[in-house]
């Protein structure tokens, strides 16, 4: 598993997300991933699995402290007192002692960010978690955040037909992880003609290959994938490598379009 240092911490590359999965099938998913090696949970106050997360880290057997466990407070748990209260919840939820990153799940222009990240950094000197980001924020909301704590990521929609240059740039001259969710475009990216072709090239999927391109810019990965098939193929892209041209021809792929989902 390659890893991603930040602000001289070590995160593996390779998440899992958990959207939309819950109760058994989530469980499931989430203990097999670890059996498979992932090291790196994606989940959200807002995914309602949260529980089935933490029984799923604690029936695998894997130490806690090699997990990289990451959650989300809903925007409308932004108030200071609900960013708290919520949180406190998720930890109780999660059972797993402490989150290793707390983001905040979509901007909420009605509350400060400066209130909201004031009760972030109370939970961080609590220890319910250790670092603090942020998700779906542009440049601009990321810069106003840093004023108020220091970010360790921001999650945001990035795969080949969604390009996040400013993003990337930012995360290298900030220092913070850019994460990469829908990472193969739920699942369009497998009828590319472009994709097809580099991966034939490589024994690869187009899936496989969109993976590679994000995590060879820097950025980490965050898969859903509701099959042992697919989890195992996410896995096997730490093992080849895109040349420039290839880079480049996943990137005109993008343009400057926005979503496709
Ligand atoms: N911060 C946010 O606002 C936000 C928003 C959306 C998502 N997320 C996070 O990001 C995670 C991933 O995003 P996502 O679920 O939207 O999109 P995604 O991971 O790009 O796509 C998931 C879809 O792709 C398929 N797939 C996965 N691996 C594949 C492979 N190797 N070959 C072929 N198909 C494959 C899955 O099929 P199967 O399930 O059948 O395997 C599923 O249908 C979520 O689970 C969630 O944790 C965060």
């Amino acid at each position: 598993m390659e890893i991603i240092t930040v602000q001289g911490e070590a995160v593996p590359t390779l998440g899992f997300g958990t959207w939309p999965l819950k109760g058994e099938e989530c469980r499931l998913g989430v203990e097999d991933a670890l059996a498979l090696g992932y090291r790196h949970i994606d989940t959200a106050q807002g995914y309602e699995n949260e529980a089935e997360v933490g029984q799923a880290m604690k029936r695998s057997g894997v130490p806690r402290e090699s997990i990289f466990l990451v959650t989300k407070v809903r925007p409308g748990n932004f108030t200071y007192d609900k960013t708290l209260s919520s949180s406190y919840e998720s930890l109780e939820k999660l059972d797993a002692g402490y989150i290793d990153l707390l983001l905040l799940h979509w901007p909420n222009p009605d509350v400060p960010l400066a209130e909201t990240l004031r009760a972030m950094r109370k939970l961080q000197e609590e220890g319910v978690m250790r670092h603090i980001g942020v998700s779906n924020f542009s440049p601009a909301l990321v810069q106003e955040a840093a004023q108020h704590a220091t970010i360790f990521c921001n999650q945001v929609e990035f795969h080949p037909y969604h390009p996040q240059r400013e993003l990337l740039a930012q995360a290298r001259q900030m220092d913070y992880l850019l994460t990469a969710y829908s990472p193969v475009a739920r699942g369009k990216v497998m009828s590319d003609p472009v994709l097809q072709r580099i991966g034939a090239t490589h024994g690869k999927t187009p899936a496989q290959v969109a993976l590679r391109w994000l995590a060879q810019q820097g950025a980490s990965v965050i898969p859903k994938a509701g099959s042992n098939e697919h989890r195992r193929a996410n896995l096997a892209i730490f093992d080849f490598s895109l040349n420039d041209a290839e880079m480049a021809a996943i990137h005109a792929l993008g343009g400057d379009k926005q979503s496709v989902l």
